[in-house]
């Protein structure tokens, strides 16, 4: 999604725009674009494809100075071209805008201001925003402060803006609304960012803006103020992430490197909530045993990759705590007639924490009076700051558009979080839970084996990657992985896939099999009846030409007579073997990608967080 940038300061915003921009490549942008106040004028460079496009005219048509703003965009109203690009400015070209979010009533905003006598130039809805910044000004607000919360007032929907203008031509400001946007306290001068990793490396000392708060920043300092002017006491903290956790580390992409931190991600969210190996011992999350125990409900809500998380975890609540767990889309339960009561825990599962459709979703719950529980890896996004209590996942910043880490690391949450429940409940004695803590210590050592065999994943992939399908059949706990591995094939190597569960195979995906068709099983060894129903599955598909790629217990013979490739994976307990399985899947698609050629960390269309519905 859009990212944004600006630098108020002594030094020189160009570069550090750029700069900045760079780190938020990773949320997807199709343009870009900066507005710089260079001595007394407003000058703006936009254009449209990747930064390198934007360097390149910097370089013909170069600009320097300070206070600068910055914006890669994602097209929503208007296809991606250098009139639709941000920044946007007024009639007069005095004010510049970047924006992230929707202005919901743009046409009729738009309407009102072309009969007064505003031209407009783009299709974008952004560009009511300085036209009414400038008819306030126009209409008698006093100053720029008063005219952009008196033109703010009048915009309904989401916005992240970054605003300059010649009127006061030292000064950034910057306002929030459903759309995330942090302010950077430096030394030598003050940043504004949509998102931290933009920043990371020029100061560690952020402002999370709260919805309905302006900022404003001069080179020596920050103040805030909400929409109606009252003054807020700016609430500064100090990041923990280090830098070069958002970058590449050796790594091809950053997608690689982050499938290969997943044994060190899980290994400390063990270390951390675990005591002794033997128990769980929950740190930081907020609730007290009596208000996990008076959980009567649950409902799980999130979008997309996070949503199968939060698939299994339903599966894993339900298996340990003898709590029923419904499972909802954020894009569909923020329209349902969900019947919600307080005594049920809405956890809502996020990488980003913007997720528009999630964070609504928790908003409507919270209203009818449920606690609400994040499972989130973004600190101090809005979920985390929206919600009850917050499991922290700590992946580390998740650069690649596809979630990876972010994934495993959310599973293991609702592993730990299943195992603490269900011994409160007293569903689980002292002795099972000590056998499932012990299991899941087994996890990050088994996650390791399958990244060793990464060559032979390559090998499977490029075999299989090229055709126009591929079906992925689970059962149980990996019929969510079925559905991952299918999303994670889809979004970086354009092959078409289905995640399906393998007992609907006969309901009609069946008769899409051929000796085309390559059909990924999930079989690896369970305690009850699931691992011989899938032997059966792929049997039907042997029968009919499929071409069987498993993902089996090491040593399983039974599985060699019926795939055409075999991964081979560590056994680890039936309910934990959703965290290994699908490292394979993840390496398959990956490889399968690199085989086509594809932009691995930012697939086509694709952006890392949507923060609009
Ligand atoms: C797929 C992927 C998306 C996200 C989804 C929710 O690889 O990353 O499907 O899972 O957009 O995003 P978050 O987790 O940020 O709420």
């Amino acid at each position: 999604m859009c990212g944004i940038v600006g630098y108020v300061g002594r030094r020189d915003a160009v570069p550090l725009l750029v700069d900045g921009l760079k780190r938020l490549e990773y949320r997807g942008y199709d343009s870009a674009g900066i507005a710089v106040m260079e001595k007394g004028r407003l000058e703006i460079r936009k254009c449209v494809g990747r930064l390198s496009a934007l360097e390149e005219k910097l370089a013909r048509q170069p600009v320097a100075g300070a206070p600068g703003i910055g914006h890669t965009r994602w097209a929503t109203h208007g296809e991606p071209s250098e009139i639709n690009s941000h920044p946007h400015t007024d009639s007069t070209g005095r004010i510049a805008v970047v924006h992230n979010g929707i202005i919901e009533n743009f046409e009729s905003l738009r309407h009102d201001l072309e009969k007064k006598g505003h031209p407009f130039r783009s299709e974008t809805d952004t560009e009511v925003v300085p036209h009414l910044i400038e008819q306030e000004l126009k209409d008698g607000a006093r100053d720029l402060p008063e005219a952009i919360r008196r033109a703010l007032a009048k915009a309904r929907g989401a916005y992240a803006l970054g605003i300059v203008s010649l009127d006061d031509p030292d000064t950034i400001y910057a306002a929030r609304l459903g759309s995330p946007l942090i302010v950077g306290v430096g030394d030598d001068g003050q940043f504004i960012a949509s998102d931290v990793p933009a920043i990371l490396n020029q100061t560690r000392k952020v402002i999370y803006l709260d919805d309905g708060e302006l900022a404003i920043l001069k080179a020596g300092g920050v103040r805030v103020m909400k929409l109606d002017g009252t003054e807020v006491k700016p609430d500064i903290r100090e990041v923990k992430l280090q830098a070069e956790a958002a970058e590449r580390a050796g790594f091809e992409t950053f997608m690689r490197k982050e499938i290969h931190e997943q044994p060190r991600v899980l290994r400390s969210l063990l270390d951390k909530h675990t005591k002794d190996a033997a128990a769980v011992a929950l740190q930081d999350v907020g609730f007290d045993d009596a208000q996990w125990k008076a959980v009567r409900r649950i409902m799980i809500i999130s979008c997309g990759t996070a949503y199968y998380a939060g698939s299994y975890g339903r599966l894993i609540i339900e298996a340990l705590t003898g709590l029923p767990v419904e499972i909802e889309l954020g894009s569909e339960f923020r329209y349902r007639d969900a019947k919600l009561s307080p005594d049920m825990l809405v956890v809502s599962v996020s990488q980003s924490g913007e997720t528009a459709d999630t964070l609504a979703s928790i908003r409507k719950a919270r209203r009818a009076g449920c606690k609400a529980l994040a499972i989130c890896n973004t600190p101090g996004s809005s979920l985390a700051r929206e919600s009850d209590v917050v499991f922290h996942t700590e992946a580390g910043p998740e650069i690649g558009v596809a979630s990876t880490k972010a994934y495993t690391a959310q599973l293991m949450a609702f592993a730990l979080l299943a195992i603490h429940l269900g011994r409160l409940r007293g569903e689980l004695t002292a002795e099972q839970e000590r056998e499932l803590v012990r299991d899941l210590h087994a996890v990050p050592d088994a996650i390791h084996y399958v990244l060793a065999r990464g060559e032979e994943i390559r090998a499977i992939a490029q075999k299989h990657g090229d055709g126009p399908s591929a079906l992925y059949l689970g059962r149980k706990f990996n019929y969510p992985t079925a559905l991952e591995g299918a999303l994670k094939n889809k979004e970086i190597s354009y092959q078409h896939a289905e995640g399906y569960a393998a007992g609907e195979m006969k309901h009609g995906p069946i008769a899409l099999i051929n000796e085309y068709l390559p059909v990924v099983c999930l079989c690896t060894k369970t305690r009850d009846e699931v691992y011989e129903k899938m032997i059966s599955n792929m049997k039907e598909v042997e029968a009919r030409h499929g071409r069987i790629i498993a993902v089996a217990s090491n040593g399983d013979e039974s599985v060699l007579k019926l795939a055409e490739d075999i991964i081979f994976v560590p056994q680890v307990r039936d309910e934990f073997s959703p965290m290994v399985n699908v490292v394979a899947l993840q390496l398959l698609a990956y490889f399968a990608a690199q085989a086509r050629g594809t932009d691995i960390d930012k697939p086509r269309n694709l952006a890392k967080s949507v923060t609009v519905e």
